[in-house]
């Protein structure tokens, strides 16, 4: 009698959930979404998602267009792929897409989203964007801050010597950890078992970079100290702090947000540039008329007898055109950092809901054969005598992004990559080993590199600082 009772009522709650989902179905209205492959139950397409994301959506978009979601778990996910497509979610909707998901890296590696890249969109966000404008990145900071580096370097480096190598290494992990697909992200259930080990290494890598943000925190809080009434914020943590204790800051600054500010400025500043220098040698070794143009350029504009400096920049054209067909071919930020919807959002007539998270494929834009002539080939000549935007107003090339998110040290991270490239070129002579041809270097974009670098080559330019 009690087992008919069950059999009952499990028969009627299906029957009320079918109708109710005929209801529903009914009344909501027809959501058009992009077009794409067609999702698992449970795993959607992650089967689709190769070791190298931003070349598996290529491939996808070939087939799926320049707009196209796919699922990631139950999660929609969508991809640019054009760089129309890049303009409308990057400044048609701008506001609707500038917050950021809520992934494993932002909350393992950055505080809890406490730094400004994974900070989700609202005030704490505002405000930290402005700090870093005003604090760090106006020009008067940045020229201010020259000069302490300058003067304070030598000092800070040969205490840190220990700590400033493994800071490379903890800082190349963190750019590849920010990077990873971690299942659990989009299969929460999924999450505790940590399956592909990221999670761990999230972690420990906190636990390292934390034992070197508290050395620097303390390093300027005794300072502090010993000065008394004397003190003044000689750089950006020193700021940080005072902003942090005086409550000058509409959001609570706490020593977690002052560690996550300033492992932004250092991951912005080392491995940005150090990656974007090794793809262009990549490149330039592959075609060694590059190099003999560039160093014939460098040796009309600057001369043998002095190193380049940042603002030289504007008198090196060709330099410039190569360092901009670097980022066109290989971006740092392959798929931009995700932006995510903060509201339902009709985009060229697509429907993408609020909660939708939007890759902008830099990465295939870069090779767009629409907006790029022989897309393939390493080509500096095609931007002499053009006017070279990475502002983010050409949406055909956007190594910095573009709209409310894009990167706030792209200034910087320019002067620091020019100035560097220029001086590779303009005192080492850059050359392979014995025995390798420039078609033997690898564009695998998991690689090994080796060549040789002779300083000076011959050329007689003064010595490095
Ligand atoms: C060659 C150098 C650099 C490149 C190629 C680069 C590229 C990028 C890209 C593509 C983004 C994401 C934009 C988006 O999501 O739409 C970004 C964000 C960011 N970058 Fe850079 N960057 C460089 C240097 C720097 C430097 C020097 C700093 C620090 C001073 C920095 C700090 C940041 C921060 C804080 C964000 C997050 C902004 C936000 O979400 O509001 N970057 N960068």
């Amino acid at each position: 009698m009690e087992s008919s009772w069950i059999l009952f009522a499990l028969l009627y709650a299906a029957v009320v959930a079918f109708v109710a989902k005929l209801i529903i179905k009914r009344t909501k209205p027809n959501r058009k979404i992009p077009p794409g492959p067609k999702p698992w139950p449970i795993i959607g397409n992650l089967n689709l998602i190769g070791p190298i994301p931003h070349q598996s959506f290529h491939l996808l978009s070939q087939k799926y267009g320049e707009i196209m979601q796919l699922k990631f778990g139950k999660y929609p996910v969508v991809v640019a792929s054009s760089p129309e497509m890049a303009r409308q979610f990057l400044r048609v909707h701008d506001a609707s897409f500038a917050s950021r998901p809520s992934l494993a890296a932002g909350k393992y590696t950055s505080y809890n989203y406490s730094d400004l890249v994974w900070a989700p969109h609202g005030p704490y966000w505002r405000q930290t964007r402005r700090i870093y404008f005003f604090e760090v990145l106006s020009p008067k900071k940045l020229d201010l801050y020259k000069q302490v580096r300058a003067n304070e370097r030598q000092h800070f480096l040969s205490n840190l010597q220990a700590l400033a190598d493994e800071l490379h290494e903890m800082v190349d992990e963190w750019f590849l950890l920010s990077g990873v697909l971690n299942i659990g992200d989009w299969i929460p259930w999924m999450n505790p078992f940590d399956l592909q080990g990221y999670v761990k290494k999230m972690k420990a890598l906190n636990k390292k970079m934390n034992k070197f943000y508290n050395y620097v925190i303390d390093d300027h809080l005794a300072r502090r100290v010993e000065e008394k009434d004397k003190f003044t914020p000689r750089d950006f943590v020193d700021t940080l702090l005072k902003m942090a204790e005086d409550g000058e800051v509409e959001v609570e600054l706490t020593r977690d947000s002052v560690k996550a500010l300033i492992q932004n400025l250092i991951v912005g500043s080392m491995d940005t540039s150090a990656t974007t220098i090794e793809w262009a040698i990549h490149e330039i070794l592959r075609h060694p008329r590059i190099i003999e143009k560039a160093k014939e350029e460098l040796d009309e504009v600057i001369g043998r007898e002095r190193w380049v400096e940042e603002d030289d920049s504007s008198r090196l054209p060709y330099l410039d055109a190569i360092l901009t067909e670097t980022f066109r071919l290989h971006p740092l930020a392959t798929l931009l950092v995700p932006h995510y919807a903060i509201q339902d959002c009709n985009v060229v007539g697509y429907d993408i809901s609020k909660g939708t998270t939007v890759f902008v494929n830099v990465w295939s834009i870069g090779r767009d054969p629409k907006a790029w002539d022989s897309p393939n080939d390493f080509l500096p000549e095609r931007f002499l005598g053009k006017e070279i935007d990475l502002s983010g107003s050409n949406f055909a090339l956007l190594p910095f992004g573009s709209g409310r998110r894009i990167c706030p040290g792209y200034h910087l991270g320019l002067k620091v990559v020019r100035t560097m490239l220029g001086n590779l070129l303009h005192g080492f002579d850059l050359k392979l080993v014995d025995g390798m041809r420039p078609e033997d270097v690898s564009l695998e974009e998991e690689h090994a590199m080796e060549i040789e670098m002779e300083p000076g080559g011959g050329r007689g330019v003064g010595d490095a600082d």
